[in-house]
Order: structure tokens, then C-alpha cells, then sequence
């Protein structure tokens, strides 16, 4: 399972990158709305940093236009994944960009016919909005379930990146239904590392070791 890290914050992406298993980075226009700079300067400076899969969103909502905006951020940097939302005219650039080989990562997805056409339109990605279904009472990791199965029937190569994770237990599940990729905010992603136990744990063991070695420098132990 690739991990993705959601958020445009440039200290933040160091600082998960500089944990080893970052494997790309997703934004949208909220994270970029937060951060000082140009557009185009941000997604430069965060493509600079991760060595993978950086996801810029069009804003256009006229598929002529989103396409226009497509080819303008994908000439950003390689890394540049164009993401675009599930709407009829989302549609028709994400096929569009597919047959000019622009890379796409489909965003607001909430049904399995949305995930269905996307790939059918040629998607590279599909974000799936787990916590936001969630947050309306639905299962939404049941949505990731049925476009894995939905996918595997038919053999479709569009990835599925299980999108708006609120928790380290929701990456399990994500992990469990076979997602290709997590996107994780940065607090979650912190989360997964740490558990009270390893930190009693390593805490007795330090402890234990320490008082040996002061004994054994007293001479108390032969
Ligand atoms: O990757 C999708 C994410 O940006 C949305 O997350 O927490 O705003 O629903 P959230």
C-alpha cells in the first residue's frame, strides 16, 4: 500500500518525507487556499520534495477549461498528477487528458458508478471520500470494498486512493479492502507510529538495562 500525505504545507511534507515511506502527496484547493505563494510556486516546491505522485486540482467547471488547466499543471513538473472531480464535464477531461497521456487523479467520488465511469474515461486515480461519507452516516470504507471488486471484474488499472481518512484505524481498514494508496492527513499519519505500549515497553527495558550496568560498575555482579 502506497502512502499519499494530504496536505499543500511544505514543512509538513519534509517532515513526512523525511520518515522514509512517503510515497506522494495529494492537495486540493482548500490545502492550497492555506499557503502563501503562487499556485504553480507551491506544487513546484512540494514536487522538489517528494520523489512521487503530487496531485494539483483544476478549478474550471467547463470541461474545455479544466483541460486548459490540465495541460498548464501537468507542464509544472513530472511528478504532477492533474485532479479533477467527478462531475459530466469532469468527465469529459478526464478522457480527454487520458488521450493526451495527462495523468489524472479523480476527486469527490461517492458512488461506485462514479469510480466505474472514471475508469472507463481512462483515470489513473480514484479518491473515494471515505470520512465525508462517513460524516453523513454511511459505511464509507464499504464504497472502497465495492470499486476494488467492481475494478477487479473487469481488469481496469485505475487506482484506488482511499481519500479523506480521518484515523490510523481507518487506514486499516482502507488496507484490508485492498486500497492501492491512503492519503493520509499529517496527524494520521503520525498516529500510525506511535502506541503507549512500545512506549511503556522501550521505557522498562532502558530502565532494566541501565540499572544492570550501574550494578555491574559497582561490582555487585560478577
Ligand atoms: O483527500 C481528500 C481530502 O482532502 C478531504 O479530506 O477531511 O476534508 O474530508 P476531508
Amino acid at each position: 500500500m502506497k502512502f499519499f500525505i494530504d496536505t499543500a504545507d511544505l514543512d509538513e511534507i519534509r517532515e513526512a518525507n523525511a520518515m522514509g515511506v512517503l510515497d506522494g502527496v495529494t492537495t486540493n484547493p482548500t490545502h492550497v487556499s492555506k499557503e502563501e505563494g503562487t499556485f504553480e510556486d507551491i506544487i513546484l516546491r512540494i514536487c522538489e520534495i517528494v520523489d512521487g505522485p503530487v496531485s494539483a486540482e483544476v478549478v474550471g467547471t467547463e470541461w474545455q477549461v479544466m483541460v486548459e488547466e490540465a495541460r498548464h499543471i501537468s507542464s509544472i513538473h513530472e511528478h504532477v498528477v492533474v485532479k479533477i472531480p467527478i462531475t459530466p464535464d469532469g468527465l469529459k477531461a478526464i478522457k480527454a487528458c487520458s488521450e493526451e497521456g495527462i495523468r489524472t487523479n479523480v476527486t469527490l467520488c461517492f458512488s461506485p458508478n462514479q469510480a466505474l465511469l472514471a475508469a472507463k474515461a481512462g483515470a489513473s486515480y480514484i479518491s473515494p471520500f471515505l470520512g465525508r461519507l462517513d460524516d453523513i452516516g454511511h459505511v464509507g470504507m464499504d464504497l472502497v470494498r465495492t470499486i476494488q471488486k467492481i475494478y477487479g471484474n473487469y481488469g481496469f488499472h485505475t487506482q484506488v486512493l482511499a481519500a479523506s481518512l480521518r484515523s490510523p484505524l481507518h487506514v486499516v481498514e482502507a488496507a484490508l479492502a485492498g486500497a492501492d494508496v491512503a492519503t493520509l492527513p499529517p496527524d494520521v499519519l503520525k498516529k500510525l507510529l506511535t502506541h503507549p505500549l512500545t512506549n511503556a515497553g522501550l521505557e522498562r527495558f532502558l530502565n532494566d538495562w541501565n540499572a544492570w550496568k550501574e550494578k555491574q560498575e559497582e561490582g555487585v555482579m560478577v
